[in-house]
């Protein structure tokens, strides 16, 4: 299947973070320096995790190099774009061009069926009707659930339902997928499911892969993996 075909790439590295810092509550009694100056750099097709406690700032950093929060300080860089240097729209567009995001909770839209979740994404890339249809549902074969096409999200499992997340994030071929605990809600088998998923595409289409988990199991998956420690990357 080629319904995914890979962006150019411009770089090397996909993902380069140098010197990032975030404060919230800057300036305030309660402020928190979660990051205290991250630098790091992901080759292309790239499969890495990213580990650390509760509250080291695992899902900060992630917000910040996907484009979604800002830093304090530092420069994060996606395909050689220096991504606070654009307006909102053009992140806009880049966020919706180059990456992908999965999360712990799915993030699906209950009252769309599955197929039409996929849709969405595909729709505001400009395809449309026939063609969205088609793309939609060769997706969810990737997946292995073109036989759940029509059904609501509630009617799936939670091993289900992070799959369709998987083929809604993969709908516009992006070259970096961030996900953020994706088998946090997930049994073992269901873990390994989704895991696989992730190898093959990965393998396939080159895609990078940045993964936060707190499972070693997962991370083992990963070509390289890091972790956070005291607003610092160690390892
Ligand atoms: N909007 C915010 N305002 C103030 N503090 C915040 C905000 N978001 C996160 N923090 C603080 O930043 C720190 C890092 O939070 P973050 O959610 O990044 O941790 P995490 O490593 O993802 O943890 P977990 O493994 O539990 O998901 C925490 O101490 C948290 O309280
Ligand atoms: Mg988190």
């Amino acid at each position: 299947m080629n319904c995914i075909a890979a962006h150019s790439i411009k770089n090397d590295n996909i993902l380069e973070i140098y010197n990032v810092e975030k404060k919230f509550n800057e300036g305030k009694r309660n402020e928190v320096h979660v990051l205290k100056g991250i630098d790091f750099q992901m080759k292309s097709g790239e499969f890495f995790a990213l580990m650390g406690p509760s509250g080291s700032g695992k899902s900060t950093l992630l917000n910040i190099v996907g484009g979604l929060l800002n830093s304090t300080k530092g420069t994060v860089k996606i395909n050689d774009v220096d991504i606070y240097s654009l307006k909102d729209d053009a992140l806009t567009d880049l966020r919706g061009s180059n990456i992908g995001w999965i999360f712990q909770s799915f993030g699906l839209i209950d009252n769309l069926i599955a197929l039409e979740n996929i849709i969405i994404p595909l729709n505001l890339a400009g395809i449309k009707n026939k063609d969205a249809r088609i793309r939609a549902l060769e997706l969810l074969t990737l997946v292995g659930l073109e036989d759940r096409a029509d059904h609501f999200p509630d009617g799936l499992s939670g091993g289900q339902k992070q799959r369709v997340a998987i083929a809604r994030a993969m709908a516009n071929e992006p070259l970096i997928l961030f996900a953020d605990e994706p088998t946090g809600n997930l049994d073992y088998d269901n873990t390994d499911h989704v895991m696989q998923i992730f190898k093959e595409l990965h393998k396939e289409h080159q895609t990078a892969f940045l993964i936060v988990t707190h499972s070693q199991h997962v991370a083992s998956y990963a070509d390289r993996s890091v972790e956070l420690s005291d607003g610092r990357i160690i390892g």
